[in-house]
């Protein structure tokens, strides 16, 4: 059996998918193989001896002192891109919040009173103050052409909006999945440049902390929008705000509200609800599970953050996992114990992400008992698997 302890609720439709005569899944599962996860800190927590593989469902790994895991040679999954349709969905609300003020428009609603003929009389004599605006024409700025960028550009072309993206580390698989008419620009400067909106979706790091600046502000069209669903951090507010005092602002739409913003009349802030929805706890848990099947049952590792990629289709019943440093001559004594067992290595993929290196390999013909041990005995060599 297969011991997973979980420290969260994970979706149970992603949980469903282990097997109950092969997986023990609880959150009080002692000797755990597994660790699935979504938010709770395990930074101190102690690694037991047994544990092969840490699932987070979600994207970060704040949460996760990765580098201990790495140490311990046991990849840590996440499951990049699963709420990017969460997000997209809330940043297409903020577009149309910020041009209808539906927000003010409510509250004002709310707070009428009178008989309905009074209310009547009053809307028809507010509602001019919460005039609006539309999309169709308008530019949008998506600056980080990730999962979420990516679908939210589509999104908002498809609204009928010009759409001007810039990721300066775009992927070639990235680039397929844009609607034609989104325009690529090559520096942030070029995106930002006469944009109605601009909306973020990088990840926040030291080069992108502040990256929507004073600077880029006064690049925008006046009457500017901005939008942040990606991290508190990203954009300068301190800037966004004396832009929407001077009035060359039109709206901050953020998903992370602070005492700056949460109260500006021309704030709109939700609780960081960008993944908050069943579909995206869904989506994480059902793909972070399989990722650890994958690991478990194939030795394949998908969305590992501190491992390399490294997929082989299962072609025989045997194969061979080993997790080594990346330094030289590593393949080679590998190859030589494999030769040395009298066994043929039908298929063998090696891969590495800084000073870790994993190989797989796929044999035509079950391994000796000894073989692991003396795979384990080669210097450099930290964890070794067997999936007969
Ligand atoms: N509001 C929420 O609840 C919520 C939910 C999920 C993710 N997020 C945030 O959204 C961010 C994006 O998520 P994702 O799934 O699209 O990530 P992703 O990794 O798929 O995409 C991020 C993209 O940003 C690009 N990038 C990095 N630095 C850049 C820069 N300086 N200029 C332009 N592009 C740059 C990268 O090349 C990458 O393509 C996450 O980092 C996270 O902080 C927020």
């Amino acid at each position: 059996m297969i011991r997973v302890l979980t420290l969260n609720n994970i979706a149970g439709v992603g949980l469903a998918q282990l097997p109950a005569d092969r997986y023990e899944i609880g959150n009080d599962v002692s000797d755990p193989h597994v660790l699935l996860l979504r938010s709770a800190n395990i930074h101190g927590r102690e690694i037991p001896a047994s544990l092969c593989a840490v699932g987070r469902a979600g994207a970060g790994v704040n949460n996760i002192p990765v580098a201990d895991y790495t140490a311990r040679a046991t990849p840590v999954f996440n499951t990049p891109g699963a709420n990017a349709n969460a997000v997209k969905e809330l940043v297409v609300a903020a577009l149309i919040i910020s041009c209808r003020q539906i927000c003010h428009a409510w509250d004002f609603a709310r707070r009428l009173e009178g008989t309905d003929e009074e209310i009547n009389k009053a809307v028809e004599a507010g509602k001019k103050d919460f005039a609006g605006i539309e999309l169709p024409g308008r530019t949008l700025a998506v600056i980080g052409l990730g999962a979420i960028g990516r679908l939210v550009a589509n999104a908002a072309a498809g609204l009928g909006m010009r759409v001007v993206g810039f990721d300066p580390a775009l992927t070639v698989e990235g680039a397929w999945q844009l609607a034609p008419a989104i325009v690529r620009a090559t520096s942030l400067q070029e995106a930002c440049t006469g944009a109605d909106f601009v909306s973020v979706h990088v990840p926040l790091v030291a080069a992108t902390r502040g990256l929507i600046s004073w600077d880029t502000l006064a690049m925008l069209r006046p009457g500017g929008v901005v939008l942040n669903f990606a991290r508190e951090g990203i954009v300068d507010e301190a800037a966004v705000l004396a832009a929407l005092d001077a009035g060359t602002l039109r709206a901050y739409v953020s998903d992370f509200p602070n005492n700056l913003t949460k109260s500006h009349p021309k704030c709109v802030t939700l609780p960081h609800l960008g993944a908050s929805t069943a579909e995206a706890e869904d989506n994480c848990a059902v793909l972070v599970v399989a990722e650890i099947r994958d690991f478990l049952e194939n030795g394949n590792v998908r969305n590992a953050v501190n491992f390399p990629e490294v997929v082989l289709p299962r072609r025989t019943a045997h194969r061979i996992a080993i997790t080594h440093d990346n330094v030289p001559k590593m393949l080679g004594s590998i190859s030589d114990a494999f030769g040395q067992a009298g066994l043929n290595i039908g298929e063998l993929v090696n891969n590495s992400r800084g000073s870790l290196a994993y190989t797989l390999a796929e044999l035509d013909t079950p391994p000796q008992d000894g073989l692991v041990a003396t795979l384990k005995s080669i210097p450099g060599v930290t964890r070794v698997a067997r999936y007969s």
